[in-house]
């Protein structure tokens, strides 16, 4: 089972690290880690060329990352949560997934659709009720246009108060987490 991590946080050693490198333990074998904040990714621009073809306009990372997707068998995506929403290089990335919907649904084209898993790991500094409504209609839809069927989601809050690393239930969860896809 190929995996394949978008990791999408500026920090090295920060909330989202520690629980993608429990997840990476629990699931016991290699992944991909790629990370977003490091790639060159632009901004999609809407230019319709993906009504037609299966590519983009734009020649960027995006093009080694679409065979990245769809050789794999497990993507999972970890972020931490900006204003309730997905960090910048993240959302240009989600954007760009434009290819596959266009095929999907303006091109009707359904050949060659490999069906993968998905899991997300989302980390947030506070807390509120329902704060990640926004973030998970997003990446289900991320996730949608990829043909990632959801199964798995991780989630740690208040992190400015207690970071993951003081919080051992979170770091086991996201051990089983990655145990479930052994
Ligand atoms: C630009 C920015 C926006 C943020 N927005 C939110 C937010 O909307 N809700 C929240 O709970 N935390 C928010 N945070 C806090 C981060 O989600 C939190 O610190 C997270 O655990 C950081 O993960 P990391 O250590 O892996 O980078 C924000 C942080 C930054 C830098």
């Amino acid at each position: 089972m190929k995996t394949l991590i978008f990791y999408s946080s500026p920090n090295k050693n920060g909330n989202t690290y520690k629980l993608m490198n429990e997840f990476i333990k629990g699931l016991g074998k290699e992944a991909e880690i790629l990370e977003v904040f490091k790639a060159n990714i632009k901004p999609c621009i809407d230019c319709k060329y993906c009504y037609k073809l299966e590519a983009c306009s734009i020649k960027d990372d995006m093009t080694e990352i679409y065979k990245k997707i769809n050789d794999s068998d497990l993507i999972v995506i970890a972020t931490p949560m900006y204003f309730a929403s997905v960090p910048g290089p993240l959302k240009n990335l989600i954007d760009r997934l434009q290819v596959y919907w266009s095929k999907k649904y303006i091109r009707e084209d359904r050949d060659d659709i490999r069906i993968k898993k998905g899991v997300s790991i989302i980390t947030g500094g506070t807390y509120w009720e329902e704060m990640f409504k926004p973030i998970d209609e997003t990446l289900k839809l991320a996730f949608g246009a990829m043909d990632a069927k959801i199964e798995g989601e991780l989630r740690a809050i208040n992190t400015d108060e207690n970071p993951v690393e003081k919080d051992e239930e979170i770091l086991k969860a996201a051990y089983s987490l990655g145990e479930k896809f052994r």
